[in-house]
């Protein structure tokens, strides 16, 4: 008999995302789920909530909830989706300075707890806390990973499909750079049942898209008014997982640590990866137009500029 191997996926924050990468990963069981936040009982109530829907999901995985970081011990992998929402009269660098020390203070517990995971980061701005994240681990690289353009790609994805009237399991997508306003969407790799989306519609049409994709986040806040979105986020999340823990390989877009690709380094940006049971196992280079590239480059000053509002602020 083939005893199969049970991972542990710890998700710190039980809040939107964090709560529902939990209800994903049990769904798919990808693994035993510890969810973990500062709060007292908002894991806990969580966790017992989603246990009990496991026999009518039909669900064996664990969920457990907790308040102590030992909880965490030996994960296989580590989602962070702590941290606090921008509130009304609250900077970018506010933001900035207050999720940077979060992030800090929980990388010292992954690091003493679970060595050995692959980290990703959700936490918002994403590309800089993602660079807090590595900096402060000292992980090796690729075991320390972005969430962003596989949600980015997602919206792409589901634009796409709504505007021809297609099946979105058919459409494929590919954004790269940081995550918000800098995003760089590709429609040349944008495809449909392996048709390029560019002789599918009228390029109006596509730039009504890409420019409803650059905003798809705020498009979500400001139908919720308190919150931002997670039932995609919890499946992109869910689906990097699935591809470390099942060692899949797949090509996904996520903020990754480059070192010279795309002529940048030192820093994290979306790019297109390999994921495997090591994390990012390779980072691919797209060919480009020089109006891309260099909207990928102008994405990147942008998370050197939140990188240097870290450092000033002696948080990195
Ligand atoms: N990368 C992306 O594409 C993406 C998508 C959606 C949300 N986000 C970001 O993810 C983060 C979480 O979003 P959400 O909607 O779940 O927010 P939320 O407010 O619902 O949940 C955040 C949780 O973090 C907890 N928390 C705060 N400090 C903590 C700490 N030190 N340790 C443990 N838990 C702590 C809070 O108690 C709260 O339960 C935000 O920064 C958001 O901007 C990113």
């Amino acid at each position: 008999m083939v005893v199969r191997k049970r991972f542990k996926i710890a998700c710190i924050g039980a809040g939107n995302v964090g709560a529902t990468v939990a209800q994903y990963c049990a769904e798919m069981e990808l693994g035993d789920v510890v969810l973990t936040d500062i709060v007292e009982g908002l894991a806990q109530g969580k966790a017992l909530d989603l246990t009990q829907a496991g026999s009518i999901r039909g669900y064996g995985s664990m969920v457990t909830g907790t308040n102590d970081y030992a909880d965490i011990a030996g994960s296989d992998v580590c989602v962070v989706a702590a941290g606090l929402p921008r509130r009304p009269g609250m900077s970018r660098l506010d933001l900035l300075e207050k999720n940077g020390a979060i992030i800090v203070d929980i990388c010292e517990m992954i690091a003493q707890y679970a060595p050995d995971s692959v980290v990703i980061v959700v936490t918002n701005p994403l590309d800089v806390m993602t660079f807090a994240a590595f900096t402060k681990l000292q992980f090796p690289p690729g075991r320390v990973i972005g969430m962003a353009g596989c949600l980015d790609s997602a919206r792409l994805r589901a634009f796409v499909a709504l505007e021809l009237g297609v099946n979105m399991k058919n459409v494929e997508a590919m954004v790269l750079g940081s995550h918000g306003d800098y995003m760089v969407p590709l429609p040349q790799y944008t495809t449909v049942s392996g048709v390029p989306v560019t002789q599918l519609l009228q390029p109006d049409h596509i730039d009504a898209i890409v420019e409803r994709t650059r905003k798809g986040g705020g498009e979500i806040v400001a139908l919720l008014k308190t919150g931002s979105a997670f039932y995609a986020p919890g499946a992109c999340v869910a689906q990097l997982i699935q591809s470390i823990v099942r060692d899949e390989k797949q090509l996904l877009p996520c903020s990754a640590y480059l070192t010279g690709q795309y002529d940048l380094s030192d820093l994290y940006v979306g790019v297109p990866v390999r994921l495997g049971k090591n994390g990012v196992e390779e980072i691919l280079e797209l060919p480009l137009s020089d109006e891309q590239r260099a909207a990928l480059h102008k994405s990147a000053e942008e998370v050197r500029v939140g990188i240097a509002g870290l450092r000033e602020r002696n948080i990195l």
